[in-house]
């Protein structure tokens, strides 16, 4: 047990008193948080039939809003949900909900579709006929402050990435039991997140972020069989090729990631956030990450081509 420590997420945010009062978008109606309500017998909340975006808004602009449309389009189209929309219907419900809650800059929203409301509770797609539910939740945030510069504890976990052929990793579903689990794990083991394997016992990708270790100079990540294809993850990697930092989707073990120089997660909520250890063993020396520093700042400046923000 690593007791005594101050348990973090990587979705920690600072408190932001208006997100008491935010509206969300339900089906193209746009209420306070607290009259915002999908029946029981929908999909999502029956059997977690459903997918979902995290995105965030910087300066009136969703960053990289194409990558996450071509994901949700994706995955909505490979479990046959009809999205009743295109991209440009999303977003105009996007930007809706933003004006409705008079939001711009400093955003993150889960952008949630299911397969809709059930005739009866049941597991079969043809009993959801009503047309698929759609919400949108915004709320003010910026990641806290405080997860830089401590960082995230992780211990590698029982629960493992599946195989293709069972529920792809690929697929953002409502349901992520699997990683829900990886994550109660992490908990009991007193850590903040949980490492997963892969099926083969590599090195995966935590339960919430992707996962990337710095060593003597080089940038390893998972290969992409198992994880999410995270939009952060390969926004880091595509900086790394352009800016002359050795980058690797590999396979590797426990062995590797104990002994990098650096460990960081990544994800659209937090950007990229560093690991201070893994199962108690601490990553690094002294506590510098110049890896980590200069890939942050190459992000920054990539988020403010993206969205025409001065201050991501
Ligand atoms: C399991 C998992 N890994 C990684 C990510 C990060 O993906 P992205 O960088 O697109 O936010 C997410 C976010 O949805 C996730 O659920």
């Amino acid at each position: 047990m690593q007791s005594n420590t101050i348990s973090h997420s990587t979705h920690d945010a600072s408190e932001d008193d208006r997100n008491r009062d935010i509206k969300i978008y339900v089906n193209g109606e746009i209420v306070h948080r607290d009259e915002a309500k999908v029946s029981v017998y929908d999909s999502g909340f029956m059997l977690g039939d459903g997918m979902w975006e995290g995105m965030r808004l910087y300066n009136g602009k969703w960053a990289f809003f194409d990558e996450h449309m071509d994901r949700f389009f994706n995955s909505c189209k490979a479990v046959s949900i009809d999205v009743g929309m295109d991209k440009a219907g999303i977003l105009d419900a996007l930007t809706r909900t933003a004006a409705a809650n008079n939001m711009t800059h400093d955003v993150h929203c889960r952008l949630m579709l299911t397969r809709g409301i059930k005739d009866k509770p049941f597991q079969h797609p043809r009993l959801s006929r009503s047309g698929p539910t759609l919400v949108i939740i915004m709320e003010h945030s910026k990641p806290a402050v405080s997860l830089q510069s401590a960082g995230i504890t992780l211990a590698t976990v029982p629960q493992v990435r599946g195989l293709p052929m069972s529920q792809d990793a690929k697929f953002n579903s409502h349901s992520k039991l699997n990683c829900v689990i990886a994550c109660l794990q992490a908990e009991q083991a007193g850590a903040d997140e949980g490492l997963m394997l892969d099926p083969h016992g590599f090195v995966n990708t935590t339960n919430a972020c992707n996962f990337f270790i710095v060593r003597r100079g080089e940038v390893w990540t998972s290969k992409p069989d198992y994880c999410m294809n995270g939009v952060t993850r390969q926004k880091v990697i595509d900086l790394c090729r352009q800016n002359d930092i050795p980058v690797f989707e590999k396979n590797y073990s426990l062995y590797e990631a104990y002994g990098a120089d650096e460990a960081f997660l990544t994800g659209t909520f937090g950007a990229q956030t560093p690991v201070a250890s893994i199962d108690g063993k601490v990553i690094g020396k002294s506590g510098e990450r110049p890896m980590i520093a200069r890939i942050q700042s190459l992000y920054k400046s990539l988020i403010s081509e993206n969205t025409g923000s001065s201050q991501p």
